[in-house]
């Protein structure tokens, strides 16, 4: 969520690079049938007449991610957030300086921070499922996937009650602001610019408040090392840490939900393991994971060589910029045993969070989320109220725009 001065345009790199139009519907309902051509056609990495590369392997992708030669390039003077906030989020900062940052607020994250969380996420669901059943009819994007991953974020960050209808909308409006591809109709930018001048001031004011001595959410974190009298976090860098949480962890998640459900019910023969097993937790735990490889909510992260490198047996010299794309990775056949087709027991890995120190912080939380939400929906045994759905314009994030569901029985 940072641009320098001289920002390189993702889309039209990308376009270039894979010889489509990403922000087209083609491109949109099917990434892997563009990866796919260009993975017979190259292999693992393919490099383009501009010398850029695009890695589609597994084991390449993989090893980009972890290895400190590629990396985002230092901070400059200039960096500047998508909403006018001099700093630049940890996401596109390298160590050491990177994890400094995320230091401030991985306490927020960790795994006792999530079991303190749990019994609040399983209420959500419950509250959410339940409101869904009096209706039979829901959008799972609008009334369900949204409202959970606000209400988490909400109380993750640990915004004052009562401010989450609020957040929902101004949310929304960053993270489509935050996108390279994003509306450029008058009246969607005025909306942005409204909820990013929004964003700034409620945060400004959250995180200038007094802290409280040993409160556990991000803002609490954050406003005790803004207080701090030697080496202080800086308000800009804080401001920025929280624009990216909510950039990172909240349509990404949305998109897990919607993208986990639509897959299943789009394969009810792979999704009957689900029919005999959803109580068993662990069967769900499983089948998200494979969700996870099969329709990545995230699909692309972009790296620059930070001095000559190679990557397997290519030579990288330093500057070049590398497209990962995550949906092909993680369909890799020296990877995967028929990697297209939806197997929920297949468990095993798969770079849907990243890898390495960049690895998604809110990877356990966005688990739980999407775990418990399936598991109430999938008891409530769900249908498609309509077939077609359409993709979202984002770049980064894919996930459909919306998905009509009824529910058949009492979700248990
Ligand atoms: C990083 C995916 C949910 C916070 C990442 C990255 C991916 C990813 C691929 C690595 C990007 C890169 O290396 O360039 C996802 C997906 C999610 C999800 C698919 C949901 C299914 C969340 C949630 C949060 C979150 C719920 C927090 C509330 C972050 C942060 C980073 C990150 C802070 C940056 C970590 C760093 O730079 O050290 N995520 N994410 N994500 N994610 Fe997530």
């Amino acid at each position: 969520n940072t641009r320098t001065a001289d920002p390189v345009s993702w889309p039209d790199l990308i376009a270039q690079q894979v010889n489509c139009d990403t922000a087209s519907e083609a491109y949109r309902a099917d990434p892997n049938g563009f990866t796919e051509p260009l993975r017979s056609r190259s292999g693992a990495v393919h490099r383009t007449p501009s010398g850029a590369l695009v890695l589609l392997g597994h084991a390449e992708c993989a090893e980009v991610l972890r290895d400190p030669r590629f990396g985002h390039g230092a901070a400059t003077a200039r960096d500047i957030t998508a909403y006018g906030v001099p700093a630049r989020s940890f996401l596109l900062t390298d160590p050491p300086d990177h994890d400094r940052q995320r230091g401030r607020v991985s306490g927020a994250f960790t795994a006792r921070a999530g079991a303190r969380l749990a019994p609040r996420i399983e209420q959500y669901v419950l509250d959410l499922v339940g409101k869904a059943w009096q209706r039979r009819e829901v959008d799972v994007v609008a009334d369900l996937a949204r409202p959970l991953a606000a209400s988490v974020l909400s109380d993750v960050l640990g915004l004052p009650p009562g401010y989450e209808h609020h957040f929902v909308e101004m949310a929304e409006l960053l993270v489509r602001g935050m996108d390279p591809q994003q509306d450029t109709a008058p009246a969607a930018r005025a909306a942005i610019t409204r909820a990013r001048t929004d964003f700034v001031r409620t945060f400004t004011q959250l995180l200038r408040r007094t802290p409280d001595g040993c409160g556990t959410s991000v803002i609490d974190q954050l406003a005790r090392g803004i207080a701090r009298k030697d080496d202080p976090v800086k308000l800009s860098e804080a401001v920025a840490t929280c624009g990216q949480l909510i950039a990172a962890g909240y349509e990404t998640t949305v998109g897990l939900i919607a993208n986990g459900l639509h897959t299943l019910l789009t394969h009810p023969e792979e999704s009957s393991v689900l029919d005999t097993t959803h109580a068993d937790a662990d069967a769900m735990a499983t089948a998200v994971e494979e969700l996870l490889r099969y329709e990545p909510p995230v699909h692309i992260a972009v790296r620059t060589a930070l001095t000559d490198a190679q990557v397997g047996e290519v030579t990288v010299p330093r500057g070049t910029i590398l497209t990962l794309m995550l949906n092909a990775a993680n369909r890799d056949p020296l990877v995967y045993a028929d990697p297209h087709r939806l197997d929920l027991r297949r468990g095993g890995r798969h770079l849907a969070f990243g890898l390495g120190p960049h690895f998604c912080l809110g990877a356990p939380l966005a688990r739980m989320e999407a775990h418990l939400m399936l598991s109430a929906l999938w008891s409530g045994r769900p249908e498609l109220v309509e077939e077609r759905v359409t993709y979202t314009f984002g770049f980064v994030a894919r996930r459909v725009q919306r998905l009509r569901i009824r529910l058949t029985q009492r979700p248990k």
